[in-house]
Parts: structure tokens; C-alpha cells; sequence
């Protein structure tokens, strides 16, 4: 039993909330910064950070509870194993790999060897869906990994493989790129070409450009800068929102890494034009192996006046940029969930007016955007409107970046044109024989044959760009059982119809996987899904029974009537 010293614990909780705002804001950053070095959150830490913070111990045990990367009652492995649960990496045969896992451990899911070496857990979408099944062992990734394979790395973590040189960034495939990613820009060149303008002249390019968020809803982004921007406040903020969990997206994950700059130049922008001082990049938890990076990035830009004072020597324009971790929660990408989170609370969606650009982080007005949001933000401000919009279609301008993954021969990441038929995208992906493809990830829509004539576009079918291929053999009615799996775990539960609705719906795809599910029942549960898109709080909930209605209409007759598997 691990003896816990009173006194340093709290000097590092003093030290960790001088490093943070010294505020509500700071406590998950300081669960973080203790859990990794403590390796789980005691009774005693709990009452310090919250005495520390000025906050009852019931506050800080109910966000601690909320994220799936606390641990609170049990100390976790020296090694923490987490494989990847959706979809893609089932596709891959992620079944076979837990199986080994297992088996080299002798302990089951959820549990730690009595060595205290080893915590096995499953952990939803990793953002390495085009290289499943994909394991996350602490901050290092490995991709494509067989049952072969698991004793080797097992091995590895016993000889203390994270002192080797293994690579923590595992590249991804660009397959196809084009003008985004072909940009050929510098660090600053952006925001240079933005700060020759007024502000004003900033939002209008935008306006001008047709750009769309690209986080999936697709609200126009200079509608988004004008109202942050024309709100009375004394601080405003930016938020670039790199929380990327719906299952099948990776690009904001390559875009990080690979474009950093631009990113960043982006979100400069964008705090020059609506008057920010201050910035977060709100990195899921998942991607903690970036954080290194992102903070030696923005040093540089400090060393080179593209951070700080008076940036890049324009009177008035102080702007910077800080790192916070989310710690395993999907539904944190729910901006105003987001906004919750980094304020220090559990990530529970707000109602929604007012909206963050009156009233966001710290009641202050805040804009939240996708990663490739800032990206393209950034380069249209160097390369111009027209540049941007002479791609895609009148409603949807612009190329889009695709996070590509399951039954088909070429996945990975493609730029292409809105406007784009689900049948030229197959060719392109090389899935010409799908029966399906899930466009928007597991809260989008399940597309069949009949329907590949339609274009992904905000005008037609639209996405953030996660797009899932389903083969001849696929079994449509385990993907909708992965998808509903997916939502009973991540719903905040909030609100009832998405808490305990999903939990029925997912019941009664279980009763259809045994065959015993009569029509009536079925057609009670699609109106219960009906409900729960009508009634439920936030887009998570709105959208949870997407896939499953649209699987039930496009999939019925493989559906009913099923001959349960054998165990
Ligand atoms: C459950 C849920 C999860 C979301 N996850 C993300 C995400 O990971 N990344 C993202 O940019 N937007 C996500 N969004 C959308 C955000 O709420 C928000 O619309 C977006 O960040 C705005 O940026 P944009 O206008 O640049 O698209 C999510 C929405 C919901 C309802
Ligand atoms: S819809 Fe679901 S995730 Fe959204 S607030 Fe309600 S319970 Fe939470």
C-alpha cells in the first residue's frame, strides 16, 4: 500500500495551479498532472485539489467520475492497455486481439495483473481507423496490430520499452491531397497577409470564401467571428477544438501534427478578428503523445512574435495560445461540453441560447472551432476567397479533408471537392463493392447502393469527415450494435431520453441479433428512436439512433428473423 505524503502533495497542487489560471479551471489539469504521478486519484488528493481550489471534495469526486481517464479507487498498471473499440478496428478483427491480450495477461477487460504492471482496458475510437486495430499503451500508439504480435509488445513493455526510441506518432496515409494540403505556406504567412487588413476586412474574406465549420454542422464561419466579435466583453476567447471522437475521423489528428502552424496561424486569426486575448486547444485525451509537440510549436511562435505581445508588431494585439487535455469523453466535443471541460467541470452540454459567441468560457464570448477550420481560415487569408471557393459547390465552397476506413482497398486521408457522389468516392477509395458506407461517423447516416448517387455536401449528405465502408459481407446489424454500444457508454445522462432511450434501443438490437424481436416491438423502437431525436438535449443525443434507424430501413430483411450466432 502506496503511503500518500500530506505536505507534497500539496506543494505540486500550489505549483500546478500556479502554472494554470489559478481558478475552477485548473482541477483537471491537476487530476491529470497527480494521476500520472500517483497513478490513480486517493481520497486524500481529492480533498487537497479541492481545498486547494476552494471547492467542496463531492465537486472534484463528480468531475473525477465523469471522465473514462480517472481512475479513482484502484491504482491503474504501470502500463495502461487500451484497444480500440469501434468499428473500424472491429472490421479488422480487433475481436481476435483482445482475445490474446487476454490470454498473454491472464486478466480480463477492466482489469490489472497482480503485479501491478498491466491495466486492460477498451477505449473507444483511437483516430487510427485506417490502421486498425489500433492499442494506445500510456501515450504510445501501435497500428495494425495482430495476434501475433501482442507477445512481442508485451515483452517490450516488461524490458521498459518506453525508454527505446519506439515512435509515438504513428503517420497516417494522405492518398489523395490537394489544394489544402498542397498549400506550400510558411509559418505566419496568414496571419501577415490578415494583419494588412482591419478586422473587419478579415471576417469579410471569410464571408466571402463560403468557408462552413468543418467540425459537421457546417455553420458558417464568418457568422460565427461577426457575432463573437461584435459582443461587449472585456476578454474574449478562442477555441480550437481538437477533441475529434466521433468514431472513424483521424484528419484533425494528422492535420496537428502535419500543419501545426497553419493552426495555429488560423486561430491567430481569427483572435484578431474578433478581439481575443487568449486561446486553448482542447486535445482529447487520446492524443496526449501531441501534447509535447503542440507546446514546442508554440514556443517557437512566441520566439518569432507570431504569440504574445503586440504580434508581429501590430500596436494593440496580444494573443496566446495554451494546451489543455480532455481526459475520455466523446461527448466533449459538444462545444458548450468543451466549454464545460475547460472550466473544470464534469462535460455536461448546456442549453443552448445563449451561445458560446455571447457567452462561452468563463461567461466570456468564445468562438469554437474545428481544427480544419483554422487550417482553411488561415489559408484563405493568405491565398484569398476565390482560391478557396472555385472548389466545391455554391452552398458548401471549398475542398474537404476525408478520414477514410474499413472495406476498402486504398483507406486513409483524401482531399476532395464537396459535391463528390458516394460512388465517385468509392472509386476514388477503391470500395466499389460496398453495400453500405456510413457517412458522419457513428452519429451520421448509413447509406445504401440505392442512394450512392448523392453527394456529400451540407446541401445534400453532410459530414465532418468520417466516412466508414461496408463491404458485401458486412453484418449490418453488429455495426448498428457497435454504434449503439458506443452512445449507451459516452451519453453524459443528462437527459433522459438519450441516457436511458439508447439503452433500450441497444437492448433491442441485441433481441434481434437472437432472433426474437416481433415487428411490433421493432416498431415501438423506432418510434423510442424517433423520440430520442426529438427530445434529447444536445446533437449527441439528436443523433444517437441515425445510424440505427437508417440501417433498419436500408437493412430490414437482414435483420429480421436472424438464427442466433452459437457462443
Ligand atoms: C457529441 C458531439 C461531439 C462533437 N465532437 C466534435 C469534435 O470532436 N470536433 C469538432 O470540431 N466538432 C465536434 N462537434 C461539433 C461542435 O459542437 C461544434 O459545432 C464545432 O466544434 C464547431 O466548429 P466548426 O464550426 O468549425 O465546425 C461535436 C458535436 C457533438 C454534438
Ligand atoms: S442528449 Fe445525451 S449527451 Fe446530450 S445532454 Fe442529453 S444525456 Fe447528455
Amino acid at each position: 500500500m502506496q503511503v500518500l505524503d500530506r505536505v507534497k502533495i500539496n506543494q505540486e497542487i500550489s505549483a500546478l495551479k500556479q502554472t494554470y489560471v489559478d481558478d475552477r479551471s485548473a482541477l483537471l489539469p491537476i487530476l491529470q498532472a497527480l494521476q500520472n504521478e500517483y497513478g490513480y486519484l486517493p481520497d486524500l488528493i481529492m480533498q487537497e485539489t479541492a481545498h486547494a481550489l476552494g471547492i467542496h471534495p463531492v465537486e472534484v469526486e463528480s468531475v473525477a467520475s465523469f471522465y473514462s481517464f480517472f481512475r479513482r479507487k484502484e491504482k491503474q498498471g504501470k502500463y495502461v492497455l487500451r484497444l480500440c473499440q469501434t468499428i473500424s478496428c472491429d472490421l479488422a478483427d480487433k475481436s481476435k486481439v483482445a482475445r490474446q491480450l487476454e490470454n498473454e495477461l491472464g486478466v480480463k477487460f477492466g482489469e490489472t495483473t497482480k503485479d501491478g504492471m498491466f491495466t486492460l482496458e477498451h477505449t473507444n475510437c483511437l483516430g487510427m481507423c485506417d490502421q486498425g486495430p489500433a492499442l494506445l499503451i500510456n501515450d504510445r500508439l501501435f497500428a495494425s496490430v495482430t495476434p501475433d504480435k501482442v507477445p512481442q509488445i508485451i515483452a517490450d513493455c516488461r524490458r521498459d520499452f518506453i525508454k527505446s526510441d519506439f515512435p509515438k506518432i504513428v503517420p497516417s496515409d494522405v492518398k489523395k491531397s490537394g489544394p489544402i494540403l498542397q498549400h506550400g505556406l510558411k509559418s505566419g504567412d496568414g496571419l501577415k497577409a490578415a494583419l494588412n487588413n482591419p478586422r473587419s476586412g478579415v471576417i469579410g474574406l471569410i464571408r466571402e470564401s463560403g468557408l462552413k465549420g468543418r467540425g459537421g454542422a457546417g455553420f458558417p464561419t464568418a457568422v460565427k467571428w461577426q457575432l463573437a466579435g461584435a459582443a461587449q466583453s472585456d476578454q474574449k476567447y478562442v477555441v480550437c477544438n481538437a477533441d475529434e471522437g466521433e468514431p472513424g475521423t483521424f484528419k484533425d489528428r494528422y492535420l496537428l501534427f502535419h500543419h501545426t502552424d497553419m493552426i495555429f496561424d488560423g486561430m491567430t486569426i481569427a483572435a484578431y478578428a474578433v478581439g481575443a486575448t487568449k486561446g486553448f486547444v482542447y486535445l482529447r485525451g487520446e492524443y496526449l503523445y501531441l501534447q509535447k509537440y503542440l507546446t514546442e510549436v508554440l514556443e517557437t511562435r512566441r520566439q518569432n512574435n507570431l504569440l504574445g505581445e503586440k504580434i508581429l508588431g501590430k500596436e494593440g494585439f496580444n494573443f496566446d495560445i495554451e494546451i489543455r487535455m480532455g481526459a475520455g469523453a466523446y461527448v466533449c466535443g459538444e462545444e458548450t461540453a468543451l466549454i464545460e471541460s475547460l472550466e473544470g467541470y464534469r462535460g455536461e452540454p448546456r442549453n443552448r441560447p445563449p451561445f458560446p459567441v455571447d457567452t462561452g468560457f468563463q461567461k466570456h464570448p468564445t468562438i469554437v472551432n474545428n481544427v480544419e477550420t483554422f487550417l482553411d481560415a488561415a489559408l484563405i487569408s493568405a491565398k484569398g476567397a476565390k482560391w478557396f471557393n472555385e472548389h466545391g459547390t455554391e452552398k458548401s465552397s471549398g475542398t474537404k479533408l476525408f478520414s477514410i476506413s474499413g472495406d476498402c482497398a486504398q483507406p486513409g486521408i483524401y482531399e476532395l471537392p464537396f459535391g463528390i457522389t458516394i460512388a465517385q468516392l468509392l472509386k476514388e477509395i477503391k470500395g466499389e463493392d460496398a453495400k453500405a458506407v456510413q457517412i458522419g461517423g457513428a452519429s451520421g447516416k448509413c447509406i445504401s447502393r440505392k442512394d450512392f448517387d448523392r453527394t456529400i455536401a451540407f446541401e445534400d449528405i453532410s459530414s465532418g469527415g468520417s466516412i466508414i465502408v461496408f463491404g458485401p459481407q458486412a453484418d449490418m446489424l453488429h455495426v448498428a450494435i457497435n454504434f449503439m454500444e458506443f452512445f449507451v457508454e459516452e451519453s453524459c445522462g443528462q437527459c433522459t431520453p438519450c441516457r436511458d432511450g439508447n439503452v433500450k434501443l441497444l437492448g433491442g438490437l441485441k433481441m434481434l441479433a437472437k432472433g426474437r424481436c416481433s415487428v411490433t416491438y421493432l416498431n415501438e423502437l423506432m418510434r423510442l428512436a424517433e423520440t430520442i431525436q426529438l427530445a434529447s438535449k444536445c446533437g449527441l443525443g439528436q443523433s444517437s439512433p441515425n445510424a440505427f434507424l437508417s440501417i433498419l430501413e436500408n437493412f430490414k430483411s437482414e435483420i429480421l428473423g436472424r438464427v442466433p450466432e452459437k457462443e
